[in-house]
């Protein structure tokens, strides 16, 4: 798999039929999340449940098996020889716009799991089509404390059962992995409760994070298309 990722790409310039395959799904689950936009904005309810949900699960298990196929970092073993631009673009521009990339995709990953339970939780049925139910939602802190309780220990059991299957690899590097993610719970969780003072109201809550998920995710687009042509068309460098 990892060598037919390698092959030259469909697009016609430097990057590999990995690269490519990404940058085209990027344009596909970008154009469906504002397909799902417009659905919700039309007050249907049923059509955007499906689509936002069908697109973001597909998103996520698609992205997840690329990189590990492709193997996350494969620009940071390569560093600067991966570019084939001058050391002002490279530090000044493609560099910060990267950084700004991952952080956003960081950020888009948490609020897609966010934004699917928050629909779950938000959601009523009224003659067969979904819609937001307005009024007071919380999650008491008793429920708080068993989910991230819940969390952590399916987390350590990962690590455990992986750590095995890696033939013995307890190594401490696995496990700050491992707790980071114990800690983005915990910090997400957090963060719910100030949410939760900020928007009380579920519907109001719904709408407001998801215009701004669906935000984030057009400018993930634009700056995934943005280094993708830093890399692939006007400088490139030793990756593919
Ligand atoms: C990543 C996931 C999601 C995002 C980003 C998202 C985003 C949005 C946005 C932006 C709106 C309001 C549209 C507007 O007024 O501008 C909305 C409405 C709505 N969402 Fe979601 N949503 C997500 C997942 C879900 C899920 C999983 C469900 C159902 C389980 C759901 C159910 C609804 C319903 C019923 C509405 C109201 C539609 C209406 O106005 O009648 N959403 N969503």
């Amino acid at each position: 798999m990892k060598e037919l990722l390698a092959r030259p790409g469909f697009l016609g310039t430097a990057a590999s039929l990995g690269g490519d395959l990404s940058q085209l799904m990027a344009m596909v689950f970008t154009g469906l999340f504002i397909i799902g936009w417009v659905q919700a904005r039309k007050g249907l309810g049923n059509a955007h449940h499906w689509l936002v949900l069908g697109g973001m699960v597909t998103m996520l298990a698609f992205f997840t098996s690329y990189y590990l196929f492709r193997q996350l970092g494969v620009l940071a073993f390569e560093g600067r020889t991966g570019f084939g631009g001058s050391d002002f673009m490279y530090y000044q521009v493609f560099i910060p716009l990267l950084t700004f990339h991952i952080t956003l995709v960081i950020v888009g990953l948490i609020m897609a799991v966010y934004m699917i339970i928050l629909g779950f939780r938000t959601q009523r049925f009224m003659g067969g089509q979904r819609e937001l139910r307005p009024g007071v939602l919380r999650v008491s802190r008793d429920t708080l404390m068993k989910i991230f309780g819940i969390s952590a220990a399916v987390l350590l059991l990962l690590y455990a059962v992986v750590g095995t299957r890696l033939g013995s690899d307890f190594s401490f590097r696995r496990l700050i992995v491992y707790l980071s993610g114990v800690l983005v719970i915990g910090f997400v969780l957090t963060v719910e409760k100030g949410l939760e003072r900020l928007w009380p109201d579920g519907e109001r809550r719904h709408r407001i994070l998801g215009r701004f998920t669906m935000v984030i995710y057009c400018i993930l687009f634009l700056t995934g298309t943005g280094t993708y042509t830093l890399l692939y068309i006007l400088y490139p460098g030793k990756i593919g």
